[in-house]
């Protein structure tokens, strides 16, 4: 890892939340690319305005902050895409993990299917669903138009043993202590290899080089029937693949495409 890549890399015991910390540290001026990491958060943020909590120690919780300044608005979503295909890779490596346990889903929870972690309750009813690991928060702001900074988080379920999952989430959620059957997972080494994993990611897309091919190939949802919330709707439909230039989900409703923009997928049928 090139030592000026990063401008300050700085882990804290407790805060309320990472995403907070890393914006002000940009607003004071901060270079990028800058990381924090927390062991606990008392405020955690998830998307579409839900907390994001995990008992001390359980998760990998960091923010990484960017001054994108090339990059197109257009093309913001990328940044969670980056910051999510080198977590999923640094996960697979550092919870030794064979290549293809984990997948993403749309637009950047990385998952894994039921079978690979064998030792959990799965639901019955709906059909197997994708068991989540991670997920990921990327908020920007812009100035005239362009993106001043942005600030992505991730949040992985790391060291987190099934027996401590919160009830209402046991069935839709996995760690990679359980994917990696019991093994202690290391939350510094995996940061060590989501950074190196970062840094390569980031100067492409610096370029104007992004991994469609890799993106496209490890979403989860494509051919498969999905349930989506776009806003206010509930959609059904099947997933046909994602659009590179808008990361748009692409979605036959009724025999007619659709493109989804942002939404949240609550059911993906694996079988
Ligand atoms: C989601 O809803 O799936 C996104 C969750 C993002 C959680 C991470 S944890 C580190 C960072 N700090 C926060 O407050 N949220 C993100």
């Amino acid at each position: 890892m090139a030592d000026e890549f990063f401008s300050r890399i700085e882990h804290l015991a407790e805060v309320d939340s990472t995403q907070r910390v890393m914006r002000e540290w940009l607003a004071e001026g901060l270079a990028e690319v800058a990381v924090v990491s927390a062991d606990v958060q008392t405020a955690g943020r998830g998307r579409q305005g839900r907390n994001w909590h995990a008992p001390p120690g359980a998760a990998l919780l960091l923010s990484i902050g960017f001054r994108p300044t090339a990059l197109a608005v257009g093309h913001a979503w990328r940044l969670g895409a980056t910051v999510s295909l080198a977590m999923l890779d640094a996960a697979e490596a550092a919870a030794g993990l064979k290549d293809d346990t984990l997948w993403l889903k749309w637009p950047n929870d990385i998952v894994a299917t039921p079978g690979a972690a064998a030792g959990q309750l799965m639901a019955v009813g709906r059909g197997p669903q994708p068991l989540k690991v991670a997920g990921v928060l990327g908020e920007v702001e812009l100035k005239d138009g362009l993106i001043e900074t942005a600030v992505v988080g991730i949040g992985v379920n790391a060291d987190w043993r099934a027996i401590h999952f919160p009830a209402e989430l046991a069935l839709s959620m996995t760690s990679l202590h359980e994917l990696s059957a019991g093994r202690p997972i290391d939350r510094e080494q995996l940061l060590d290899e989501f950074l190196a994993r970062l840094e390569p990611r980031y100067e492409g897309l610096r370029t104007g080089r992004f991994d469609v091919g890799g993106w496209s190939r490890k979403q989860v949802t494509t051919g498969r029937q999905v349930e989506l919330d776009v806003g206010s709707r509930s959609i059904s439909g099947l997933a046909v693949g994602v659009e590179p230039e808008s990361g748009a989900l692409l979605v036959e409703v009724d025999g007619k495409p659709e493109r989804i923009e942002s939404g949240e997928v609550v059911r993906c049928r694996l079988r």
